[in-house]
C-alpha cells in the first residue's frame, strides 16, 4: 500500500491557510500556490540519492555531496496542475515538464485522455505528477494509468488539499504511488468539491470564475 505524506511544515500550513481564503483574489492565490508547489517541492525531492565529489574551495580541497543524476519529471494536470509547475521548477530547474489533459466523458462521466506529451525518456525518469485537488481520485487515477500505459515505472502523487475519499480511490488503483499533501480535508460534497477546501483551484489560478 502506497505511503501517505501530509506536509505539515507551518510555512506550508499558513500559506494554505491564505490560498482557502474565499477573499483571496487571483494574483494572491497564484503567487500563493506557486510558493507552497516551492516548499512542496523541498519536501517531495528529500530522497533524491547524493553522491560524493571533489571539489576544491578557494582554500582547500574537499569532497562534497551533489545530486547523483537522478532523471526528475513533472507532470500538471491541465488545466489548474499547471499552477504548480512554476513553484517546483524554480527548485529543480533540470526537471522535464510533461503533460496529461483529461475531460469528463458526459455519459459515463469518467476522465477520458485528450492530451499527453511527455519527455521521451519515459523509462527512465521518476515522475511527479501535480494537481492541487486530489477530489474524487478520478483524474488522478487516470492520469497516472497514462504514465505507466507508456512506460513510467517510478511515480509520485502530489497535490495541495485531498478529500480521503480521492486517497482512497488512488491508493486502491495505484498502490505503488505514494501521496504527497498539504492538507486533507474533511470530505466530499455532492457536487465533487472538497470540503472545506478552496472552490474551484483552476477558475481561481485563472480568473475565469
Ligand atoms: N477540483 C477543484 O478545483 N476543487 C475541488 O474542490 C474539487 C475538485
Amino acid at each position: 500500500m502506497s505511503k501517505i505524506y501530509v506536509f505539515d511544515h507551518p510555512l506550508i500550513q499558513h500559506k494554505v491557510t491564505l490560498i482557502r481564503k474565499k477573499s483571496t483574489g487571483t494574483k494572491e492565490f497564484r503567487a500563493l500556490v506557486d510558493e507552497v508547489a516551492g516548499l512542496m517541492a523541498f519536501e517531495i525531492t528529500r530522497d533524491l540519492p547524493l553522491e560524493e565529489i571533489e571539489i576544491e574551495t578557494p582554500v582547500a580541497k574537499a569532497k562534497a555531496n551533489v545530486i547523483s543524476g537522478k532523471k526528475l519529471g513533472i507532470v500538471p494536470i491541465l488545466r489548474a496542475g499547471l499552477g504548480m509547475v512554476d513553484g517546483f521548477l524554480k527548485l529543480v530547474p533540470a526537471a522535464k515538464v510533461g503533460h496529461v489533459g483529461l475531460y469528463r466523458d458526459p455519459e459515463t462521466l469518467k476522465p477520458v485522455e485528450y492530451y499527453v506529451k511527455l519527455p521521451t525518456d519515459v523509462t527512465e525518469r521518476d515522475f511527479i505528477v501535480i494537481d492541487p485537488m486530489l477530489a474524487t481520485g478520478g483524474s488522478a487515477v487516470e492520469a497516472i494509468n497514462s504514465l505507466k500505459n507508456r512506460g513510467a515505472k517510478h511515480i509520485k502523487f502530489m497535490c495541495l488539499i485531498a478529500a480521503p475519499e480521492g486517497v482512497k480511490v488512488l491508493q486502491d488503483a495505484h498502490p505503488d504511488v505514494d501521496i504527497y499533501i498539504a492538507a486533507l480535508d474533511e470530505k466530499l460534497n455532492d457536487h465533487g468539491y472538497i470540503i472545506p477546501g478552496l472552490g474551484d483551484a483552476g477558475d481561481r489560478l485563472f480568473g475565469t470564475k
